[in-house]
């Protein structure tokens, strides 16, 4: 895909991995992970950055669920059908700025708002999955600030 526009490179570089987040998926389960997903998306639909995301967000959540899955500790779903993940380049189509990036943070952070009851999501790894979540947004930003 050709991309006619500046692309502003966060000079931080990509996250390091971090092996704590691959023990999750044993403590939650795939369903609870998709659910999580599903909520995320539905609190992007009400959120600014609305009119970037497609109209059906539950069918837009399943394939971001499906990368969690595997970032988690689960079996790679997301690269059986959709390829490499290569996540960086894929979001190059949206303007993604610091702006943008906070309103997603806040998203998540609210999905994330008593994680354990909804989603059996472990709290001792919340930290850990913020961290990463911000890390990695941080790296998803290609769009300098006005
Ligand atoms: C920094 C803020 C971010 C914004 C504004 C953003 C926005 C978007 C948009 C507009 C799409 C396309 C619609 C869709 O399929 O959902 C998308 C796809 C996706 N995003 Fe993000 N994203 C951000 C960060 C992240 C992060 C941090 C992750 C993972 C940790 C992520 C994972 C994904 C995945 C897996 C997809 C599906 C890719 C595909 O089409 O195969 N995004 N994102």
């Amino acid at each position: 895909m050709a991309i006619h526009r500046q692309i502003y490179i966060p000079p931080e570089g990509p996250p390091p991995p971090d092996p704590r987040l691959s023990e999750i998926y044993d403590k939650m389960g795939e369903d609870n992970i998709f659910k999580m997903l599903e909520d995320f998306y539905l609190a992007l639909g009400k959120s600014e950055i609305r009119e970037m995301f497609p109209k059906d967000l539950k069918n837009a959540s399943q394939k971001s669920g499906e990368f969690f899955v595997f970032l988690l500790g689960g079996p790679p779903l997301y690269q059986q059908r959709h390829g490499s993940p290569r996540m960086r380049q894929r979001h190059f189509s949206f303007r993604i700025d610091e702006h943008a990036r906070q309103v997603w943070m806040a998203c998540f952070r609210e999905t994330l708002i008593n994680a354990d009851a909804k989603y059996n999501f472990p709290l001792e790894y919340k930290e850990a999955f913020e961290l990463f979540l911000e890390r990695f947004s941080s790296w998803m930003v290609n769009t300098a600030s006005d």
